[in-house]
């Protein structure tokens, strides 16, 4: 099948690598040109793991190609997947502007019939504006697909090629029967995929998101009162995990969430409820819960070293939102150095992946090392934030003879 895709970030880039290696031809096509011409020599935007072999294998096998003319890429395809950001508005909505952009071009370009399948993430009623856009020029039948994407950053490819679930929200069996051709080779070991209306399936995506994010600062809030009566919230969470009506999955407690999804879709989801006249308190809780707890590690580090961290200089290990990726979007690493910086103090920081996102977004604001064991040089304190493996089993000998001040406080 020959399918393009549009947006060439986290998603896009992973969508279009695993559809070619299941024998797809695919043309993933960005407005950004430094992209393209990097990944056109297999260097990657990115850091994900297996993501580099896939893009490598399948562009020399000629399955998968890159550009910045996304007319052409439009023209040439039976399937067209959109994976362009959908950024918050400055009201907390999902800003649309890059996907309508995109529609705009579909009618326009389009040279048969088509499949337009939405994999950003969307409010409830998108595929329709798209499908409006699209009609103003459209001289070929076009059907719309809802298709929300669950991966997770880190272990995208993974995800993407046994997924749990495929979501699919069709309004034609044109559309049904050539997804389920484009996705019968990722389910054959049962996974299901579950074919819905279009608006159910823009809406699960949002759902998803909005429970793990729930349990996430439930747990931050169990976490906090846990310190305060003397309990160990590892135990607690042991404790109710194994109940298979709660399950163990998403229940660490932490310094918050972060990322390009979380944050932006629970506010968007928000905001939806509010256009509609429904006030969602849990969620609207959710994101409050989470704005303070970003703040729980700069109240620590005051805790154990003073109130006063002028000329403090402290050490932090992992900047990324998460380990095994080099996503820095909404991570609390920021937060909490924006915190440190402007009480005066001094910061050395490392992370195993995301050293070149975290120079490009902070400059010389921070200073950053080499190794891990290198930023804890004369510290007064060091914060762990992301839950790399390599932070895990520390040789606690060496980092106390660099830590000026035997202090450490684990996120
Ligand atoms: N990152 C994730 O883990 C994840 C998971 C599931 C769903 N999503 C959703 O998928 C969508 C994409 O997310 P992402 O993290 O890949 O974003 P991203 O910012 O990494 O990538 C988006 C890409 O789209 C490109 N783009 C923007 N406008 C364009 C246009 N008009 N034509 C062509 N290219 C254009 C940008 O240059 C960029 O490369 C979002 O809606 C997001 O919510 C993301």
């Amino acid at each position: 099948m020959n399918i393009s895709v549009i947006g060439t970030g986290y998603v896009g880039l992973v969508v279009g690598a695993c559809l070619a290696e299941t024998g797809n031809d695919v043309v993933c096509a960005d407005v950004i040109e430094s992209k393209i011409e990097d990944l056109k020599r297999n260097v990657l935007p990115i850091y994900e793991p297996g993501l580099e072999d896939l893009v490598e294998r399948n562009q020399q096998d000629g399955r998968l190609a890159f550009t910045t003319d996304i007319g052409g890429a439009i023209e040439s395809a039976d399937v067209l997947f959109v994976a362009v950001g959908t950024p918050p508005d400055e009201d907390g909505s999902a800003d649309l502007k890059h996907v309508l952009a995109v529609a705009r071009l579909v009618g326009k370009h389009m040279s048969r019939e088509m499949v337009i399948v939405t994999k950003s993430t969307v409010p409830v009623g998108t595929a329709g504006k798209v499908a409006a856009e699209i009609r103003k020029a459209a001289r070929f039948p076009f059907h719309m697909c809802s298709n929300p994407e669950f991966l997770k950053e880190g272990a995208a490819v993974d995800d993407f090629m046994k997924p749990d679930r495929v979501v699919l929200g069709v309004a034609s069996d044109y559309a049904r029967d050539v997804m389920a051709e484009i996705y019968a080779p990722f389910v054959r070991t049962g996974n299901p995929i579950i074919f819905m209306d279009i608006a159910s399936a823009e809406m699960t995506k949002y759902a998803a998101n909005g429970m793990l994010a729930t349990r996430i600062s439930f747990m931050n809030e169990i976490a906090n009162l846990c310190e305060r009566v003397g309990a160990n919230v590892d135990m607690v969470r042991k404790g109710i995990g194994s109940d298979s009506r709660i399950g163990s999955s998403f229940l660490f407690p932490g310094p918050g969430y972060g990322g390009s999804c979380f944050p932006k879709d629970v506010k968007a989801l928000v905001r939806t409820g509010a256009e509609m006249g429904i006030d969602l308190q849990i969620l609207t809780a959710v994101e409050d819960v989470n704005d303070r707890q970003k703040l729980r590690l700069g109240e620590k580090v005051r805790e154990a070293i003073g109130d006063d961290l002028s000329g403090m200089h402290i050490a932090l290990w992992g900047l990324a939102f998460k380990p095994q990726t080099d996503d820095m979007r909404d991570a609390p690493s920021l937060t909490l150095i924006d915190d440190l910086l402007a009480a005066g103090a001094t910061v050395c920081a490392h992370d195993p992946a995301a050293m070149n996102e975290a120079r490009h977004r902070l400059g010389d604001r921070i200073q950053f090392a080499e190794t891990n064991y290198d930023a804890l040089a004369n510290a007064d304190a060091l914060v762990v934030i992301t839950d790399w493996n390599e932070y895990r089993h520390p040789d606690f000998g060496r980092v106390k003879e660099s830590l000026r001040r035997a202090v450490i406080i684990d996120g």
